[in-house]
This record gives C-alpha cells, sequence and structure tokens, in this order.
C-alpha cells in the first residue's frame, strides 16, 4: 500500500491528524494495536481547552459535541477548609468545554468511516523503516499476514508505549521524567454530578477530583497508592472515602451509585526530545505524558496535532518544508508549559508519604496566595483554558 502520511495509533492523536489531512485531501492509513471496542472503552479525559474544540470544528466533526457537551465558566479549588472558584471567563476570557475523551473518538471514527478514510485494527510488530530517508515505509502484520505500507511521513500518535519514540536512536533521545508516589482511582457512574463545576479538592487524607461527563453521568477520582489494585476497592467504600475528602457541602449531597468502571492510572511527568527523527514525528503521548491533575494531556496532544497537521498542510499545498522543520521546537515549547502548569497543580493538590510539615505549609501558604490574589487566579486560569497555540 502507499500513502502520504502513515499514522501509528488509532487514539485521539492519530484520528483527529488523519481527520485534518482529509479535509485538505491528503491521504493517509491510521494503524491501531488493539480493536475499536477497545480504543472506546479506556475512559480518560473530560475536560476540552478552546483550541481542542476549534480542531474539532475545523476537522468537521464538532456537530455532536456542540450540542452535547457542558460548557464551563470556572472551576472549584478546596483544599482543607477553604473553598474558593476560580473564574476562567472573567479572568482568562474563555471557557471550557466538559466532553468526554470516549466522546471525542466515537465521533473521530464516524467521521473517518463516513469518508471511507483507512484504518486497520489488530496491526502487530509495526516497524518504522527509513525514517530518515524520503521514502519511509513501514511494515507490520495482521492476523499472521505481512504488509507494507510507503509514504512520505510517518506519525507517532501510539501513546506512550508505542513503537516510535523506541525507533529513534537512543544516543539522539534525550529523556526527561518525574515518577509520582500515587496513583489515581477513577470511576464512572451513572449518577447526577455533585456539583455544576468540577471541583478539586486536597485534604489531610489525600487529594479528590469530582467531574463530569453529562447530566446523568459523573466521573469521580481520588488519590491512591500506586500498588492499590482496583479489584480492592469496594463501592461503598470508595464513596466513603470519595466523601470524607470533598467539601462538607458537597459529600453531603453526593448521589452515589454503582460504579459502572474502576481504573487506577500512575501520574508521570514525561518528554522526549527532540519530536522529530527525519520523516517521523512523535505527537500526544507517545512523546510526552502529564499528571492529570489540570486535564492537559488529551489538550496537548491536541496541540501537537495542529503544529504537525498545518506544517503538512502547508508542504504538500506550497511545497515549503518551514512548518514541519519547526514542529518539533514549537510543540515542545506549549508542552513544557503544560508540563509546567500540571507539575505545579499536581505538587500543590497531593499529599506526598514523605511530605514534612514544612511543605504542607507552603501548600497552604500557595493556596492562601491562589484564594485572595487574582493575579495568582489569572495565571492559573490561562493556562486552564488553554494557552494559545
Ligand atoms: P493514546 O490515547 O494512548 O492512543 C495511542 C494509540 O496507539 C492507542 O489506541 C494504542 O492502542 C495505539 N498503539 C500503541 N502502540 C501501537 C503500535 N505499536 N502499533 C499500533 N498502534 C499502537 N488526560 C487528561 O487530560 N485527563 C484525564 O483524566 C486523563 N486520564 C487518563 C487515564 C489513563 C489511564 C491514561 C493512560 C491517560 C489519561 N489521560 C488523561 C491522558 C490522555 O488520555 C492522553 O493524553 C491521550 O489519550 C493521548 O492521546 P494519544 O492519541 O496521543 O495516545
Ligand atoms: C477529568 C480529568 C482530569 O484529570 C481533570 O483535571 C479534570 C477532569 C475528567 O476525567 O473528567
Amino acid at each position: 500500500m502507499k500513502t502520504q502520511v502513515a499514522i501509528i495509533g488509532g487514539g485521539p492523536s492519530g484520528l483527529l491528524l488523519s481527520q485534518l489531512l482529509y479535509t485538505k485531501g491528503i491521504d493517509s492509513i491510521v494503524l491501531e494495536r488493539k480493536t475499536k471496542d477497545y480504543v472506546l472503552g479506556r475512559i480518560r479525559a473530560g475536560v476540552l481547552e478552546r483550541g481542542f474544540v476549534q480542531l474539532m470544528r475545523e476537522a468537521g466533526v464538532s456537530e455532536r459535541m456542540d450540542a452535547e457537551s457542558f460548557i464551563h465558566d470556572g472551576t472549584q479549588v478546596s483544599f482543607g477548609d477553604t473553598m474558593f472558584r476560580i473564574d476562567f471567563a472573567k479572568l482568562a476570557g474563555h471557557p471550557v468545554t466538559v466532553y468526554g475523551q470516549t466522546e471525542v473518538t466515537r465521533d473521530l471514527y464516524h467521521a473517518r468511516e463516513q469518508a471511507n478514510g483507512k484504518i486497520e485494527f489488530n496491526v502487530e510488530d509495526v516497524v518504522i523503516h527509513d525514517a530518515k530517508t524520503s521514502a519511509p515505509y513501514l511494515t507490520y502484520s495482521v492476523e499472521g499476514e505481512a504488509r507494507r505500507i510507503a509514504c512520505d511521513f510517518v506519525a507517532g500518535c501510539d501513546g506512550f508505549h508505542g513503537v516510535s519514540r523506541q525507533t529513534i536512536p537512543k544516543d539522539l533521545r534525550r529523556e526527561y521524567e518525574k515518577v509520582y508516589p500515587f496513583g489515581w482511582l477513577g470511576v464512572l457512574s451513572e449518577t447526577p454530578p455533585v456539583n455544576h463545576e468540577l471541583i478539586y479538592s486536597g485534604s489531610e487524607r489525600g487529594f479528590a477530583l469530582c467531574s463530569m461527563r453529562n447530566e446523568k453521568l459523573s466521573r469521580y477520582y481520588i488519590q491512591c497508592p500506586l500498588d492499590d489494585n482496583p479489584e480492592d476497592w469496594s463501592d461503598a467504600a470508595f464513596w466513603a472515602e470519595l466523601k470524607r475528602r470533598i467539601p462538607k457541602e458537597a459529600a453531603d449531597k453526593l448521589v452515589t451509585g454503582p460504579c459502572i468502571e474502576k481504573s487506577i492510572a500512575p501520574l508521570r511527568s514525561f518528554v522526549t526530545e527532540p519530536m522529530r527523527w527525519g520523516n517521523l514525528f512523535l505527537c500526544g503521548d507517545a512523546a510526552h505524558i502529564v499528571p492529570p491533575t489540570g486535564a492537559k494531556g488529551l489538550n496537548t496532544a491536541a496541540s501537537d496535532i495542529h503544529y504537525l497537521y498545518n506544517g503538512l498542510r502547508e508542504f504538500y499545498e506550497h511545497g515549503s518544508k518551514a512548518g514541519i522543520d519547526a514542529y518539533s521546537e514549537k510543540a515542545l515549547a506549549r508542552v513544557w508549559k503544560a508540563e509546567r502548569f500540571s507539575w505545579w497543580f499536581s505538587s500543590l493538590m497531593h499529599r506526598f508519604p514523605d511530605q514534612t510539615e514544612f511543605d504542607l505549609k507552603m501548600q497552604i501558604a500557595e493556596i492562601e496566595f491562589l484564594r485572595t490574589s487574582e493575579t495568582a487566579q489569572r495565571a492559573m486560569a490561562e493556562n486552564y483554558v488553554g494557552l494559545p497555540y
């Protein structure tokens, strides 16, 4: 087979890139290791920045998102007995959009299928060849049958555990990492959200987050030890722990019910540099990971796609390589700012196992500053709604 852009990974990054390229008549093939149902079964992010929303519109896949998403003008931050609101609309001039990653992915699959876009599922043993040349190609197999795709460019959208990053020689890669000594236990429940806005809550028992997907579907997270097993958390134990960690007014009106999904995610900050090697471009989780506090993972994947899509468009429409040559530098400049914000918000809101009294005083002082300073609130709001592309 032959295509212009071979995309490894059928998660949100790969699908969004494929759909955007399609709107400009640029051909691509997406290779996904799992099945579509598996990808859609992964419950992940829920908050979209305006840049992401704009890209979905540009890709022509915003109809359901525009009709069904929630627009949030602010969020609640609580720490111990302190609770206050960050007003995104007033301080940063933009709201955020609450719409699940599952729905984004579903809409993108639907659009690719409507357009007869080529997506291969259950691919195995993907190998990237000749990435440094102008004629790269991929080999892989499906149900034991060997296949090959020749292409102009390879987009590595295959997440943190994919092959793309590993294809770049080790001595040319620089990796930066911070692993946090806890995880997040997340549940999805068919219950009404406890509040009309998200609540980020730091407590002496650890962090908790109240989020939502729609009027009847809630998403909650609590900080937990890394070696906890989701099966060992009964629904009752989860709700009891959540109630202890959120403000009393919220705990009193929390509607509980059966948890329809329960999983634990580790927290990690990670960046690889550069994000390009020859004609291979890394996008999204393949190149960087943030801890989830502040919802930057999916949104940072989207900003990579914005830069790569525009670079490829310039190349195919005008023969200019300027955009793709600047890709790594431009993407990384924004990635590091999202890393900083996610690290800051995570460090502020969690209890760390080795935390000293001094560290706690620093968190309290930082929270007090954030509560009382409009400047600090504006800085948070600007980052939360998404820095400009
Ligand atoms: P992915 O979604 O990981 O997609 C990569 C795709 O590539 C996958 O479908 C995978 O099957 C496929 N693949 C991998 N290797 C190969 C291969 N060799 N060949 C072919 N295909 C391959 N972000 C938030 O903002 N908020 C959250 O609450 C949040 N929760 C998260 C919970 C978990 C458990 C995880 C793992 C991430 C979470 N994130 C969250 C981060 C967010 O979901 C990711 O940033 C986002 O999914 C990145 O999209 P992506 O397309 O780059 O990567
Ligand atoms: C969600 C996840 C986050 O990490 C976050 O900061 C906000 C919302 C969510 O899954 O809804």
